[in-house]
C-alpha cells in the first residue's frame, strides 16, 4: 500500500478528485478523520508545511505540496510531477499608493515565507528585517508591523480587500507530487504507474 500525505483543504480535495478520475472511485475524508484508506492507497490529512516532513522521514511514500513550501526549506525528497493545481504566486504586497524604495537602508518585511523573502531582498542588495508570522499576513503593514509583506496571492482578493497591491512577483507556485527517495527506489514501478495515471487526468 502506498501512503500519500495531502495538505488539508483545497489542494487535498483537488488531488482526491484527480484520484477519483484516475481510479473511478470516490475518495473523501470522512468528518475529521486524518487517515483515508481506499483502493490500495492510504491518504494522510496533514498541514501544508508538514507534508514534506512526512515524506522525507518515510512516514508517507508520496506527498502533494506547493512549490512555495518546498522552496522554504531543504528537503531530501524527489519532485515527480507538477499537478498544475493550487496555482498561485509568492509576491510582495504594499499598501496601495506606497512604493518600494530601493534606496532605503533597510526594510521591514512580514511573511510566513522567511527564506524566500530573505533570498529575494539579498539579491536586491537590500537589508531586510524579516518578521515571521503564521497567518493573516496582510494585516502587518496596515498596523505598522512591517513596511511590506511577502505572501501567497491566488485570486488577489485578500490583498485588494485590505487595501494592498502587488509590487513585485517573486515566484510562481503550484502543487507537486513528491516522493520519499527510498520508497522511489523500492517501489519505482508502482510509483511511476501512479504518476502516469495522475498525469493523464
Ligand atoms: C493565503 C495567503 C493569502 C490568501 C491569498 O492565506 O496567505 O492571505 O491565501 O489568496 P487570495 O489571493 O485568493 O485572496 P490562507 O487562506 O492560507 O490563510 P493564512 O492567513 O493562514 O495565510
Amino acid at each position: 500500500m502506498l501512503t500519500i500525505a495531502l495538505p488539508k483543504g483545497r489542494i487535498a480535495e483537488q488531488t482526491l478528485e484527480k484520484f477519483e478520475k484516475a481510479f473511478g472511485e470516490k475518495f473523501i475524508f470522512q468528518d475529521r478523520k486524518l487517515i483515508l484508506e481506499k483502493a490500495g492507497f492510504r491518504f494522510l490529512n496533514v498541514r501544508n508545511q508538514d507534508v514534506p516532513t512526512y515524506v522525507m522521514y518515510g512516514a508517507a511514500d508520496l506527498g502533494v505540496v506547493g512549490l512555495d513550501v518546498l522552496e522554504e526549506k531543504e528537503y531530501d525528497i524527489l519532485k515527480l510531477l507538477d499537478l498544475e493545481i493550487g496555482k498561485c504566486k509568492v509576491a510582495i504586497g504594499l499598501k496601495k499608493g506606497d512604493k518600494l524604495d530601493w534606496n532605503k537602508s533597510s526594510i521591514k518585511v512580514a511573511t510566513k515565507h522567511t527564506k524566500i523573502a530573505k533570498k529575494f531582498f539579498e539579491q536586491k542588495a537590500m537589508a531586510a528585517q524579516i518578521v515571521k508570522l503564521y497567518g493573516s499576513i496582510e494585516l502587518a503593514p496596515l498596523v505598522g508591523l512591517s513596511d511590506c509583506i511577502v505572501d501567497i496571492v491566488e485570486t488577489g482578493a485578500t490583498m485588494k480587500q485590505n487595501g494592498l497591491e502587488v509590487a513585485d512577483t517573486i515566484m510562481q507556485s503550484s502543487a507537486y507530487l513528491i516522493s520519499n527517495k527510498n520508497s522511489y527506489y523500492l517501489r519505482k514501478d508502482d510509483i511511476l504507474d501512479l504518476r502516469e495515471k495522475i498525469a493523464r487526468t
